[in-house]
């Protein structure tokens, strides 16, 4: 039963019972209605509260019945609403850890709403590209006021319920039992003769609602272009202001179901979706044990050290950092110290955390103060060697069963395990660059990984909130395996035709944050010279484009030598197209026999993105990744892929596997089309009309 339904002192109590966020699936819905018309009907009944068991009172409407039959199966949560505000006996939500979306909605159609502190309220619709579509477009805006309710709907930021305590959303906070105090105030109202409010017949008061809603609609459109939902919200909302309650309802109607077809809600779902199926591993059950982890250590205080630890202070969880030198230490801890008074200056953190969070750091020089750490991440030099002296010593101090992680981004995490006599404690935690910043987690499991050492680092990815993807082993793991063949692309294409400028409009038009130029002169044209170079010994019949070496052996290493592929100011960052890099593309297209053509922008996307979803393919059938969302949601929180586009893969979908196909065909017969080797999955998936997601 997705209901329950219980009496209490003449008290109906319809709690929802539809674990884990009490979604209001189809019978959840049926269920409500059921208990509303067996009060109606029962003369001991004088009123009802409606509330939610376990975690939420409701997360809102149930997303994976969107776009199925039972979505608009009867009843409806439209009418569920209407059978709430047509009871006779009045209607109570009590209100407690989560009101979101439909569950919100819900609530606002109840005579009477009460709420436990620490609730979090929110309409995050607009998040998974949609709008409020059971009213809260139209009811909110009437409870707590024109602009509060805007605000909330445009933005889908939870609110906690404290913070709406006088917004006129409650008409009473619980201080004590939420159930006992919702009865109380419900047989209370039913001592009163009907009929009892409704929000609806609320009026909306703003001196002047045209100008603000025309301001908020140029403002929401400037800020979400790739979007359509937050402007159908700005226009739902004024539909209301503008013709009333009844043709607001209709409209937002029309909006919802315009809106849960998109390709931009499809994507965001997806994205919804993906996160959380990211934290599932396929042989790792929710049951398996985990370890306990309070104590962390972190082996190397440069660039990503500093960044791995701010993500544990940040968590409250304290971290000994240990480098070689007392000058590498201190450096390390100033850095960290410059990025949180950052934040202070910002006014995103006060003067005590700060305080608070260097307080939690135990700096130090040996390796026996790592004795009571739970968790050890490495980020020491990406030198085999280094890595090994690293792993050796860790063996010898590390307590039993703590884990030992290595965020190394190239080498091969199973000859790190082997370094050590416990190689199932050993794991990969590939943390992307700005470590306190970057959402990605890359996870990557040794053949010999422990499964509750993986269950654990999922469960301390979330302790830090960063969006955690299992990787086996391989080189560039998933992420920069993928931009490799990416790179390999827009390489080949500069020495086809294109220019940098023109390669990086062309995919930043298509969304992503930044080309593969600016990308690469963002993080050292060094660092990919250093892979090829690699390449060249490893793998000698891979053919590579020598033009970037060109531009290497010039030192034009990007932005921290003032030149890469484009030219930069001194102390700016804009990049400015060079004439005299330019000027190299052609003469090296001539020298290796390659006579120039025009190449038009969309065979510069297809050739960029295409590479990525051939990478990701063979990944998939590797068993590198083990499903499509998790390769799509690397590329949404670590490489900038269009977040409306939903990843790489999701992307091949959406655009037909059969094109995919035949395109990489095509760009196979061009000169340098020996750089596809069309991954089979994609034949196979095309010959059948199948997709990766
Ligand atoms: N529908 C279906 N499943 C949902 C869901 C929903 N609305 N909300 C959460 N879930 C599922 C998750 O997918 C996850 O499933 P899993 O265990 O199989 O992976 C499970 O519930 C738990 O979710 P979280 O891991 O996110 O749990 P948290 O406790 O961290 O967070 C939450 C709970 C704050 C409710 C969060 O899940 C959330 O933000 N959910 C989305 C809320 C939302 O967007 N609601 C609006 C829905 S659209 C709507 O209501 C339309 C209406 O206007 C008509
Ligand atoms: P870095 O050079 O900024 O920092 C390395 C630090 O380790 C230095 O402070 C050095 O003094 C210290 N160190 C060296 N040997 C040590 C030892 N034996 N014991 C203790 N400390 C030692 O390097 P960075 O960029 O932080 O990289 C560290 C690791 O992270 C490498 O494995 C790298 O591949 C990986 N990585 C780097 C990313 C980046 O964007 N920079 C991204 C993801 C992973």
């Amino acid at each position: 039963m997705a209901v329950d339904y219980t009496t209490r002192d003449g008290v109906a109590v319809i709690t929802l019972n539809n674990p884990p966020v009490n979604g209001l699936g189809h019978s959840t819905r049926a269920g409500i209605v059921d208990g509303l018309a067996r009060a109606a009907s029962d003369a001991a009944v004088t009123a009802i509260v409606i509330t939610g068991g376990g975690k939420a009172f409701s997360g809102g409407a149930d997303i994976t019945e969107f776009n199925t039959p039972k979505a608009t199966q009867e009843p409806t949560l439209h009418t569920v609403i209407k059978e709430v505000e047509k009871s006779a006996k009045p209607v109570v939500a009590a209100i407690h850890s989560v009101a979101m979306g439909g569950g919100l909605e819900l609530a606002l159609g109840a005579h009477y709403r009460i709420a436990a502190p620490g609730a979090q309220i929110a309409l995050p619709e607009v998040k998974l590209g949609i709008l409020p579509g059971a009213g809260g477009t139209q009811r909110l805006p009437r409870a707590i006021g024109l602009e509060a309710a805007l605000n909330m709907i445009v933005t889908g930021v939870p609110v906690l319920s404290e913070k709406l305590a006088n917004s006129g959303l409650f008409d009473a906070m619980a201080q004590g039992d939420l159930l006992e105090e919702a009865i109380a105030f419900a047989r209370k109202a039913a001592d009163k003769p009907g009929p009892y409010p409704l929000v609806r017949n609320r009026k909306i008061e703003h001196p002047n609602a045209e100008g603000f809603l025309q301001f908020s609609r140029n403002t929401v459109a400037a800020m979400s272009k790739h979007y359509p939902a937050p402007v159908k919200c700005v226009d739902a909302v004024a539909a209301g202001v503008q013709q009333g309650f009844d043709k607001g309802l209709a409209y937002e109607r029309e909006c919802f179901l315009e809106l849960v077809q998109t390709p931009e809600s499809h994507a965001l779902r997806h994205a919804f979706f993906g996160e959380r199926a990211a934290s599932k591993i396929p042989d790792v059950p929710s049951s398996t044990p985990t370890r306990d982890i309070q104590k962390v250590a972190v082996i190397g205080a440069g660039t990503m050290g500093g960044g791995i630890t701010m993500n544990f202070l940040n968590a409250g969880l304290p971290v000994t950092l240990l480098e070689t030198k007392p000058e590498a230490l201190d450096r390390g801890l100033a850095t960290i110290r410059k990025n949180y008074e950052a934040q202070v200056k910002k006014g995103k953190l006060s003067a005590e955390k700060l305080e608070a969070r260097m307080a939690l750091i135990r700096p130090t020089l040996t390796y026996d103060d790592l004795k009571e750490a739970d968790l050890i991440i490495e980020a020491v030099f990406e030198e085999l060697g280094v890595k090994e002296q690293v792993f050796k010593r860790l063996d010898e101090v590390a307590k039993p069963g703590a884990i030992l992680a290595s965020n190394t981004s190239t080498l091969d995490v199973d000859k790190i395990a082997a370094f050590t006599k416990r190689p199932q404690d050993v794991v990969g935690l590939h943390f992307f660059s700005p470590a306190n910043v970057m959402k990605l987690l890359e996870v990557v499991r040794g053949k010999e990984t422990g499964k509750d050492v993986l269950a654990t680092v999922m469960q301390v990815a979330k302790k830090i909130r960063k969006t955690a993807v299992v990787s086996g082993v391989c080189d560039g793991f998933i992420g920069n395996r993928m931009v490799e063949q990416y790179i390999r692309q827009a390489l080949n294409m500069l020495e086809e035709g294109a220019l940098p400028a023109q390669v990086d409009r062309a995919i930043e038009k298509f969304g992503f944050a930044m080309g593969p130029f600016r990308m690469s002169d963002l993080a050292g044209n060094d660092i990919g010279w250093a892979i090829r170079k690699r390449r060249y010994q490893e793998q000698p019949d891979m053919k590579y484009s020598k033009v970037a070496d060109r531009l290497c052996e010039t030192g034009r290493f990007g932005q921290k030598t003032g030149a890469g592929w484009y030219d930069y100011k001194a102390g700016e960052r804009s990049a400015l197209p060079s004439k005299l890099v330019d000027e190299m593309i052609v003469a090296y297209s001539k020298e290796a026999g390659v006579e120039r053509r025009k190449i038009g922008d969309e065979e510069i996307v297809e050739r960029l993105v295409f590479a990525l979803v051939n990478e990701g393919a063979k990944i998939l059938e590797e068993g590198i990744a083990s499903k499509a969302s998790d390769v799509d949601m690397v590329y949404l929180t670590g490489y900038g892929f269009p977040l409306w586009r939903g990843g790489p893969m999701l992307y091949a979908d959406t655009v037909g596997l059969y094109n995919v196909e035949r395109a990489i065909r095509r760009y196979t017969q061009q000169p340098n089309g020996d750089a596809w080797e069309i991954a089979p999955s994609i034949v196979e998936l095309a010959a059948k009309g199948g997709t990766f997601n």
